[in-house]
């Protein structure tokens, strides 16, 4: 399989939109002043987020940002230096300036280099923010390369790191006060730490997708590295895991009977997604 199509399989709302995904979209004279004008640019875009630009006018990702934004219990970033790994189109590296962080920090590595950068990059424009990027496996960041920070967030990559012990370690050696670490979460109904392993295109054909830790074992994890308080942040009570395990059924039955998509496997079941806070 082409290496694109992979990447626009694994990354599911990744489209690939030819020569747009490709231009130069980082200076604000060049974007257009007319609202008509902006939308309509934006749909020659691929976007993940949902990204409001002011106006009316929100980016046509299908993550529901704004909500996994709500979801993470953020305290107050007034003043603080942020790093947000993995960034995608940025949502969450904008929001955390917007919410008064001192200095942003904008990082990725397989979608910007592989996909576009170009999202991220008009969004940034278009708001006229002051966020840093760079370009860096998760794999090598350490306080030489990068810097530390007082708040990092790593939302959404941890299920996509091969070794993701290594990978803690690294936004750990660069966290200063908190890490916040939102994921994939499986092997929920043992209270044991344990860790699902997706070999191959196991999870959705996604072979992007590895590991996906339990409430139990991701604590254990971060607490081997040195953080002094880990708090699961959306502990579901009974009633809400019992849905969430309906609705996800329902999403593996739909996967089994769409032409269109590939077949979840019946485990998927019981997977959730967990957000944890881990304070130095
Ligand atoms: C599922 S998306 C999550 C995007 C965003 N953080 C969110 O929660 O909406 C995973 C992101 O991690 C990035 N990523 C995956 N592996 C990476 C790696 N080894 N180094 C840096 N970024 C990586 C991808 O490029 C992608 O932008």
């Amino acid at each position: 399989m082409l290496y694109r199509e992979r990447m626009r399989r694994e990354y599911g709302s990744v489209r690939l939109c030819g020569m747009s995904q490709s231009m130069d979209a980082g200076t604000r004279e060049d974007l257009p002043d007319d609202p008509a004008e902006l939308s309509a640019l934006l749909n020659d875009y691929s976007w993940h987020h949902q990204i409001d630009l002011g106006g009316g006018i929100v980016t046509p990702g299908r993550d529901r940002s704004e909500h996994k934004l709500r979801s993470l219990r953020l305290p107050s970033l007034a003043g603080k230096s942020v790093l947000d790994i993995g960034a995608w189109d940025g949502f969450f590296s904008f929001a955390a300036e917007r919410l008064g962080a001192s200095r942003v920090v904008a990082l990725d590595s397989v979608i910007w280099q592989k996909v576009s950068k170009a999202p991220f990059e008009l969004a940034r424009g278009v708001l006229g923010s002051e966020v840093e990027d760079i370009e860096l496996d998760v794999l090598d960041i350490s306080p030489h390369s990068v810097g530390q920070f007082d708040v990092v967030l790593f939302l959404g990559v941890l299920y996509h790191m091969r070794d993701p012990m290594a990978a803690l370690e690294a936004v750990s050696s660069v966290t200063k006060e908190l890490l916040v670490v939102e994921t994939l979460s499986d092997m929920n109904f043992t209270a044991r730490p344990a860790a699902a392993f997706y070999p191959g295109s196991y999870l959705a054909g996604d072979h992007s997708n590895w590991w996906a830790p339990n409430p139990a074992a991701l604590v254990g994890m971060l607490t081997e590295f040195g953080f002094d308080r880990v708090e699961v942040v959306n502990r579901p009570g009974p009633l809400t895991r019992l849905y969430r395990v309906g609705r996800n059924l329902a999403n593996v039955l739909h996967s089994r009977v769409s032409a269109a998509r590939t077949s979840l496997p019946l485990s998927y079941a019981v997977t959730d997604r967990i957000i944890v806070h881990a304070h130095r």
